[in-house]
Formats: C-alpha cells, structure tokens, sequence
C-alpha cells in the first residue's frame, strides 16, 4: 500500500499545466459507443477513473491505444452491452454506459455502480429519464437490465440538476428519431463540453449550459478527434493549495470563467489572482484571511468537489468560516482527519464551522474518498513536521500524479511504499 509522506512549511512556485478533466472525459469515454468511426481524444488525463472506464469499453470490445497523451478508440467492434461488477464497482460513471448502449444496442446490462464514498449517490433520476423515453428497466441481483425497444423522444423535467443523469439522457437521445428536451438540466461546464463533442461527430444537440437542453435525434455519428477542457477541480486544488502554503503559481490550460466561484473566494482570503486567457495567476504571502460562510451548490455555485480543500484552507485561516455542504450529504469524512492534525472543526448535518488555528501538527492519516484525501494532502503541505497521508488509491482516482507536480512548485513531499 503506497502512503504520501510530506514535510509542510514550504511555499509553492512554478507552473502547472492541467490535464483534461476527468469529468469531461469519463462521459465523452462512454458516448463513444454510440459511433463505429474512429475517435482521438486529447490531452487524456491517465487517472484511476479513466483508466477504469477504458477497460469498461475495452470488455465491451472496442480497441484503445495510447499514445503521447491522447486516446485512438475503435468502438466498431464494441459487441457487448453487458457490463460485469467487478468492472462496474470500480468506477461510478459505469452508469454512464446504460445511453450509449441503448442508443446502440436498444439494451443493456450494467452493475450498479461504484464510486466515491460521499453519500448515497442514488441514480434513480437516470432511471426515471430512461423510463420516460419508454426503456422497460429492471432491477435484479445487483443488476440493470434496461429493454428499449420502444424508447421514444420525450419532454423530461429532472427532479434535480444531477450532472450524471443530464448526461446519461443527452447520450440516450442522441440516435432518437425526434426532438428529446431536459427541462432542469445541470449547467456544469463538462456538460458544454459533452454537447461540443457529440455535435463535433455529427449530433444536434443545443442549449447545454443552460437549464435546457434539446437534443434532435439524428441517424448515426462519424468518428472524429476531440480535446476535452482542462480540469477546473483539479485546476482549483492547486489555487487553494498556494493560498495555503504562500507563493506564486501559474496554471495554464484552463478556463478561467469555470473557476469564477472558487477566485470569489480567494479573493476574500487576500490572494492576488491574475486572469490571462487559458492561465490563472495565484500570488499569496500564506496568510490567509477568513472564507466568512461558504455554500456549495450546483454550477454557476461553488463546486461540492472543492468543498473539502476549502475545509482545509479554512483550518489555517485567520479566523472563522462557516461551509454548507448543499450537494452531497455525507461529505465531511475529512475532518476527523484534520481534527488529528490539530484543527478546530465542528459539525452539525451539513453544516461545518471552522475557527483557524496558527498551526496544523503532521500526523498518520488517512483519505477515504477522493477530495477528501487532496485536502489531507493539502493540510499536511503547510503543518508543522511530517504528514503520512494513507487511502491514496481514492487521490489516484482524480489526480495525476498529484505529488510530482506538488514537488515540482516546491513542496516536500513523495510517494513511499510499504
Ligand atoms: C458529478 C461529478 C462529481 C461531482 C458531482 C456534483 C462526474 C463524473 N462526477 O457526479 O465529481 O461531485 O457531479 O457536482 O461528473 N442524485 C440523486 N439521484 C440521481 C442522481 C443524483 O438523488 O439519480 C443526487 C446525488 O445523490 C447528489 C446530487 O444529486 O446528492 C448531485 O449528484 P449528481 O449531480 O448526479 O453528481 P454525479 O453525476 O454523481
């Protein structure tokens, strides 16, 4: 089992360039089942998720390469609409696949799907889409067996603006003779992203980005070559992370307006951000001021997945910040962990308020989902001593790499084996 170990009290100064995002990539992975052409995906973002996925399509029979960087998919020898568990379990997104399996096969057979531990993560807004549009869906033994021979076009209104269900309805309806809208659809960035790379191959999809989204079914999809957008989570880690530790960091490869919530914030927190197109400037002196009361919500909103490294910063602010966790309801398993590491959190549901202290203390920890263990990450780069950070299997999910480039700005910190 491998464990970070990082040595805090270093301030961060260089260059990042951000990777794809893995929310853009996973279903942009999953929708080319829905073509028999060629697709090169770019700037591939090598995270256990991804990876995962690959050899989801992989079993279904579609050939992968990789090379420098980028994905050639061959999807025209995807055979399979079945999905096994030991694969489904691995990766949530699994859930992903139903659409484009219905779209290609008019059937499927999915595990139910695994994934972060941060909350109950139901997919019963995916499923009432599907039903909708006319799939018959069982549920039986662990598995979904979805029959769409009588799928139709439909008017959906999601109960709420899930991101994974907006996806999974926009690639179901991309082959559907007739006009498919999604009234309430999510309006985060990777589902622009989603709509530009299906339209790219053919599709007729408009309106993502807002909170409607119409997709006028067409006869078939042609291969193409695409470049997802850079990881604004991943992207925003590295922001709250100098704001932590001091210094001076440019991230280049991303798109500023995504991440408009996040500079909001650390505006109040006296960084200096510097905006030039595709690169973010973040200066900090490692004195941060307090967040005052922050809320995660959906996109425009500050994003749920930096909610547990703002946790983090809040731990080392100068004076107090209250964090409401609206999206996901069980998503503090992070602070027993940063209480070790001497911080001052108290939580009550969903709402968490923390009081800065002067230090954190290193000390043994351990990530239990994927956000979470970045924030122990985070806490251990500006704590007093050393810091073992175990549970990197869940970083390695949505991270790539994460300590080299820690380590390349300037921070004390490597990957150790047992
Ligand atoms: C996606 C992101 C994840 C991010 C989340 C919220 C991907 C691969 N993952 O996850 O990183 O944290 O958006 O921004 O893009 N819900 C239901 N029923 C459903 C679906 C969702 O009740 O059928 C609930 C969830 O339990 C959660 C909320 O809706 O409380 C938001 O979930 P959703 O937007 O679907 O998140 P994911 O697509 O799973």
């Amino acid at each position: 089992m491998s464990k970070l170990l990082i040595r805090g009290g270093h301030k961060l100064c260089g260059e990042i360039n951000i990777t794809a995002a893995k929310n853009s990539y996973l279903p942009i992975l999953a929708s080319c089942v829905l073509c028999e052409d060629e697709i090169v995906l770019h700037n591939y973002p090598c995270y256990l998720d991804t990876k995962n996925m690959c050899e989801i399509l992989s079993s279904l029979g579609a050939k992968i390469k990789e090379t420098d960087h980028s994905l050639t998919i061959d999807p025209a020898s995807i055979n399979s609409f079945s999905i096994e568990s030991a694969l489904a379990g691995q990766v949530r997104s699994s859930i992903f696949m139903l659409g484009p399996l219905l779209g290609r096969f008019k059937k499927a057979k999915v595990a139910y799907p695994g994934g972060c531990e941060i909350g109950a993560r139901p997919i019963d807004i995916h499923l009432s889409g599907f039903r909708k549009l006319g799939v018959d869906i069982e549920e039986r033994h662990g598995y979904i067996y979805c029959d769409a021979k009588n799928i139709h076009p439909a008017t959906l209104l999601l109960e709420f603006p899930s991101v994974g269900a907006t996806e999974s309805l926009m690639m179901a309806s991309v082959l559907l003779k007739g006009e498919t809208k999604i009234y309430n659809a999510a309006r985060e960035p990777e589902i622009v992203d989603l709509q530009k790379f299906l339209n790219s191959l053919g599709a007729n999809i408009r309106g993502a980005g807002s909170g409607e989204i119409v997709i006028e079914g067409v006869e078939k999809l042609s291969g193409g070559e695409f470049t997802p957008i850079g990881d604004r989570i991943v992207a925003g880690t590295f922001m709250i992370a100098t704001a932590m530790c001091g210094g001076n960091v440019l991230l280049k490869g991303v798109k500023p307006e995504h991440l408009q919530a996040i500079i909001d914030k650390l505006d109040k927190t006296a960084c200096t951000i510097t905006i030039k197109n595709d690169k973010i400037k973040v200066q900090s002196d490692g004195h941060p001021l307090s967040l005052g009361k922050i809320e995660t919500a959906v996109y425009p909103g500050l994003p749920t997945d930096l909610q547990a490294q703002l946790m983090a910063l809040s731990c080392v602010c100068d004076g107090s910040t209250m964090i409401v966790e609206n999206v996901f309801e069980s998503r503090f398993k992070h602070v027993p962990e940063l209480i070790k590491m001497g911080a001052s959190v108290h939580i009550k549901d969903r709402v968490a308020l923390v009081k800065g202290v002067k230090h954190l203390y290193g000390a043994p920890v351990t990530g239990m989902e994927l956000r979470g263990t970045a924030s122990l990450v985070l806490a251990g780069l500006v704590a007093e001593g050393y810091t073992t950070v175990e549970g990197i299997k869940h970083l390695d999910r949505g991270y790539n790499n994460f300590e080299n480039d820690l380590q390349s700005l300037g921070g004390d910190i490597k990957r150790i084996d047992d």
